[in-house]
């Protein structure tokens, strides 16, 4: 037998979130989401979509998890609905939300699949948006606290890793700014920047809380910088990229790695700066137990004689669009995101919190057979494997998505998952690629 590449103890997962599998958006004492409230709302949605039923993730766990243990999956990172633990956003727990999360993770654990929290993956509580203006509010921050203690407190035992926070231009400037997704907000600049501030102000209240209800916790991110590449692979291009890298992630990343916000965003938001304080500097930079990286596509770089040193290549040369657009594929940005975090931060672990592609696909006589999914995970994969061989502390994979899901305002179109899903039926039917997945998990080696 070949020997493996990928360490014996490398965690094979795959991610979810919420809103987008579990439905079931009323059962058991659950409050509103923004996203409830959001999809509810005429036109802003693909078809009219919503997450009301979803893939019924919430009722069909057992299902799903004996799906996960055939592929041979060591891990699963999934969201937890923020509502069905607080109703009402804070004050008031509501135990039956507690009881299934619970049930949930035993089921992964009797398994033999590791669970990894998202505590934050967009679904905001209702309560908390009309009441205070969600993440425009110090009270929100502080609801956060309340929310990520009471999930360590209940579900430490059984899980050891947290991510505060899923992706925070996503949070911020996708949701208050771009008011595409909920709750579909176009918020100008200055609140822009307040409202990013209070997301990192959240992530480091919440890392608080876990580290003091479940001091065994292991405790990250899952974030999506714009990752950076450089257009070839020599010292002084390597260098321009991950100075580009710092620079053009100062306002969420870098500040959390390096506890200051740099002059260069400073500097160009002028008069739109958020307002912060030494103090809360500390707190959102506390160290952190590793970085999870959530990597779609990166960016090509050069070096140049510019003030800045270098250059970002305009997107539209070269681009390769893989259906819905901002989603330019890059395959080497899995190398270069673990290489540059690495040289940057010196991060403990590192984990790729999310990957993956999408298309329409369809069964054809009970089969799907998604090729495209398959060199997209080929081409992919061996970057991850060059960060390995390299000795860079990547410690596991989380490939999006387990099923096909709602993708947000995107609708049920756009289909990511290793399992085909009928959203008539409920369905669920392996792609080739759980097989291929399947596959490369058992032999621990591509190339
Ligand atoms: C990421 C999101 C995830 C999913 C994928 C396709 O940005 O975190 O929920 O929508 O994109």
């Amino acid at each position: 037998m070949m020997k493996k590449t990928f360490p014996r103890d490398f965690y094979w997962g795959a991610a979810t979130a919420s809103y987008q599998v579990e439905g079931a958006f009323q059962a058991d004492g659950k409050g509103m989401s923004v996203w409830d409230e959001f999809s509810h709302r005429p036109g802003t949605m693909a078809n009219n979509a919503n997450g009301d039923i979803a893939c019924d993730h919430y009722h069909r766990y057992r299902e799903d998890v004996a799906l996960m243990r055939e592929m041979g999956l060591k891990a699963y990172r999934f969201s937890i609905s923020w509502s069905r633990i607080f109703p009402e956003g804070r004050g008031r727990i509501n135990r039956a939300g507690i009881d299934h999360y619970k049930r949930f993770c035993d089921e992964l654990l009797a398994n033999g699949i590791e669970p990894f929290i998202t505590l934050y993956h967009w679904d905001l509580p209702q309560a908390l948006q009309s009441d205070f203006g969600g993440w425009l509010s110090r009270e929100t921050v502080k609801a956060y606290g309340e929310y990520a203690e009471t999930v360590g407190r209940e579900l430490g035992t059984r899980c050891r890793h947290y991510f505060t926070f899923n992706e925070f231009l996503a949070c911020a400037d996708v949701s208050y700014h771009l008011g595409l997704t909920a709750p579909g907000l176009k918020l100008p600049k200055k609140e822009l920047n307040q409202i990013r501030h209070h997301l990192l102000l959240a992530h480091g209240t919440g890392v608080s809380a876990l580290r003091a209800a479940a001091p065994h916790a292991k405790i990250t991110l899952a974030e999506n910088p714009y990752f950076m590449v450089p257009a070839i692979d020599t010292p002084e291009y390597v260098d321009a990229a991950k100075k580009a890298f710092r620079e053009q992630n100062a306002h969420f990343i870098t500040a959390i790695m390096e506890g200051r916000y740099l002059d260069c965003y400073l500097d160009a938001e002028k008069e739109n700066a958020p307002v912060f304080t030494g103090e809360e500097m500390k707190l959102i930079s506390q160290p952190l137990d590793g970085l999870g990286l959530n990597i779609y596509y990166g960016k090509l770089v050069i070096p140049d004689d510019n003030e800045r040193g270098y250059s970002v290549i305009d997107e539209s040369a070269g681009k390769f669009i893989t259906g819905i657009a901002d989603f330019y594929t890059e395959p080497s940005s899995i190398y270069w995101g673990c290489r540059l975090v690495h040289e940057l931060w010196k991060p403990q672990e590192i984990w790729i919190t999310e990957n993956g592609t999408q298309s329409s696909d369809a069964l054809s006589e009970g089969d799907c057979f998604d090729l495209h999914r398959i060199k997209y995970l080929r081409n992919h994969l061996v970057y991850l494997e060059r960060a390995i061989l390299d000795g860079l502390p990547v410690k596991g994979y989380f490939y999006w998505s387990l099923l096909d899901n709602l993708e947000w305002h995107h609708g049920y179109g756009p289909r990511f998952g290793l399992f085909h899903v009928d959203f008539e039926t409920l369905k669920r039917t392996p792609k080739l690629s759980a097989k291929w997945y399947q596959r490369l998990i058992e032999s621990g080696r591509l190339i």
